[in-house]
């Protein structure tokens, strides 16, 4: 049943991944090759409202700025609200976001962008009581894969699926608490990406050979870490989860030509790290499609954390419901 759309607004956390998706099995279903496992960042994210328009025109505006619509954010937007419009009504939109990440984090916020737009079209359109948040999860695939993770707080996983329509493919929490878990972001970049993940993906998957090893591999990290979060064993988490990450980065360096996200001072903070390590610091290094180096480690090593890298900004990811 056609109901009209009303104004909705809607929140959805940022989500650093733990054990990587990289690689697509099917493009125009955004399906992946292998399973993910994320960490929600709290109240680091995207405030979204999708509202019916008055003036006939599609309006998208971002931190209370009115963009032109053919900025890639807007038209990225108007895209995906495209394919609610064509079933449910094709009523032009007014579509508002703020994200609340910090900008000198220089975090992406496609996760909790198309997240959050997902769940304010849903509650545009009247869609919120038919369709459940493993559903949205799903839908939120065709515009971010990292966006299926974006639904919950705490440990997310995305299940990659088998089926060839991507009906399986969409994400769950892992439903646990570990409050003394934290995150901590070293900023190295806040500027745009080099490369799209997107783009990034696809170059890795078509010319690098070292791709070959990584969908059973990734497949394998996943399971390790999500047993590793339940039994909330960091000895053995920590290791996986960098491992997992430089394992990825490795695949893209012995990419033709070489793809490379980090800078000499990404390696440079990853080399403090690991001589703090030698010195008895437990924390682990996490890096995506960007420079920036991500830190995960326990309440009990925030201080000495803070203190080799007083730049960290700490996230403390179960302090928000
Ligand atoms: O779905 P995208 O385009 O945001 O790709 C995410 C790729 C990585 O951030 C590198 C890994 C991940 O699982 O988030």
């Amino acid at each position: 049943s056609a109901s009209v759309p009303k104004p909705f607004a809607a929140y959805a956390p940022s989500n650093i991944a733990l054990s990587k998706y990289w690689g697509k099995r099917d493009h125009a279903r955004n399906l992946p090759l292998n399973s993910s496992l994320s960490i929600s960042l709290a109240d680091w994210g995207s405030h979204t409202q999708v509202s019916p328009s008055d003036d006939g025109q599609d309006h998208v505006t971002l931190g209370g700025k009115e963009l032109a619509l053919d900025t890639p954010f807007a038209a990225k937007a108007l895209r995906f609200a495209d394919l609610f419009r064509t079933h449910a009504a094709s009523a032009p939109l007014r579509i508002d976001t703020n994200n609340t990440i910090p900008t000198a984090a220089g975090l992406a916020s496609s996760a909790s962008g198309f997240a959050a737009l997902t769940r304010a079209i849903c509650g545009c359109f009247g869609l919120t009581e038919t369709l459940s948040e493993a559903q949205m999860s799903l839908i939120a695939r065709l515009g971010s894969g990292s966006a299926t993770r974006s639904f919950w707080h705490g440990f997310v996983r995305w299940d990659k699926g088998t089926r060839e329509d991507g009906a399986d493919s969409f994400a769950h929490p892992l439903d646990l608490n570990w409050p003394e878990f934290r995150i901590a972001i070293l900023p190295v970049d806040v500027g745009p990406k080099s490369q799209s993940s997107r783009d990034g993906m696809n170059h890795t998957v078509v010319t690098s050979p070292l791709f070959n090893s990584w969908p059973d591999q990734a497949e394998a990290d996943c399971a390790a870490i999500e047993s590793a979060i339940k039994e909330q064993d960091f000895e053995t988490l920590g290791p996986l989860v960098e491992a997992n990450a430089l394992a990825m980065h490795a695949t893209m360096q012995a990419a033709r030509p070489a793809l490379t996200y980090l800078t000499s001072e990404s390696w440079t903070l990853l080399e403090r790290l690991w001589r703090a390590r030698q010195d008895g610091l437990r924390a682990f290094a996490t890096m995506d499609a960007g420079a920036n180096i991500k830190l995960i480690f326990l309440k009990q090593a925030a201080t000495d954390v803070m203190e080799i890298f007083p730049q960290a900004q700490m996230i403390d990811p179960f302090s928000k419901p």
